[in-house]
């Protein structure tokens, strides 16, 4: 039986009168890896954002292993502990050492002690071949290390749910693979991820299931042999073709 973590039931999300968000519906069960695609401007960073509490939603309703996350009580401190999201821009703190950037969220949301979170960064920094670089600053690695180490302090926090929107689009393409590895390795292991990816050969390689949008809404949801192979709809053929022309 599949457990479901995560449920988008119609959401809604305009900016002023422009609505961007047309009434998503969208669930997630517990280690399902969804992909979102979809042309530029279709709405899937916003609704990433929108599951993460970093834009209000106009309607409909986001439920996390049953609970709502709706009302003015919801504390999003909280629920980014158990849903982690990863940005094209690392955000990581430019003053602040590597493993110092790792250790504040585990240490001042989650109170954890200093000696615990160490054993748990020290590890997920080998694993990303980045441990030799722990007391370095962002600025001293490159845009592949610093979504690297980005991942290991999302992971660090123990999230049930990671949303990953576009990591390696900033990225040379030397660096690319280094991070899809990454995340494919997650996938691997079970972690429950939506991933946002302008990288159609990972999105077929990782996902259980494709979501496609177009203009704020769900035009299709298939595996990614369907998609890829027979994808049903125009837009998404559309969508689709220009990747062909390109690769
Ligand atoms: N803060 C904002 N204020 C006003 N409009 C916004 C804001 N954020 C996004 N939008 C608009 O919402 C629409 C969807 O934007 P969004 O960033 O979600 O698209 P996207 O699918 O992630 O595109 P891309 O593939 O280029 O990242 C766009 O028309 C964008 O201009
Ligand atoms: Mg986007």
């Amino acid at each position: 039986m599949s457990e479901l973590l995560l449920e988008l039931k119609d959401i809604k999300k305009s900016f002023k009168n422009h609505h961007v968000l047309k009434g998503i519906n969208l669930n997630v069960n517990k280690g399902e890896v969804i992909v979102i695609l979809g042309p530029s401007g279709c709405g899937k960073s916003t609704l990433l954002r929108s599951i993460n509490g970093l834009e209000e939603i106009q309607g409909g309703e986001i439920n996390f292993k049953g609970k709502s996350l709706g009302g003015k009580d919801v504390n999003w401190q909280e629920v980014r502990q158990s849903i982690g999201m990863v940005f094209q821009s690392y955000e990581l703190f430019p003053h602040m050492k590597i493993i110092d950037n790792i250790l504040l969220g585990p240490m001042k949301a989650q109170k954890r002690s200093k000696e615990e979170v160490m054993v748990q960064a020290d590890a997920l920094l080998k694993r990303v071949n980045l441990y030799e670089r722990k007391n370095s600053y962002p600025r001293e690695l490159s845009g592949g290390q610093k979504q690297r180490i980005a991942i290991v302090r999302s992971l660090c926090m123990n999230p049930e749910i990671i949303l990953f929107d576009e990591v390696t689009a900033a990225l040379d393409p030397e660096m690319v693979k280094e991070v899809l590895e990454v995340i494919l390795g997650l996938a691997k292991e079970g972690m429950t991820m939506v991933i946002v990816t302008h990288e159609m050969g990972f999105a077929k390689a990782v996902a259980d299931k494709i979501v496609f949008m177009d203009n704020g809404e769900v035009c299709e949801v298939a595996s990614p042999d369907e998609f890829f192979n027979n994808p049903k709809s125009e837009r998404a053929k559309k969508f689709l073709s220009q990747f062909l022309t390109v690769g």
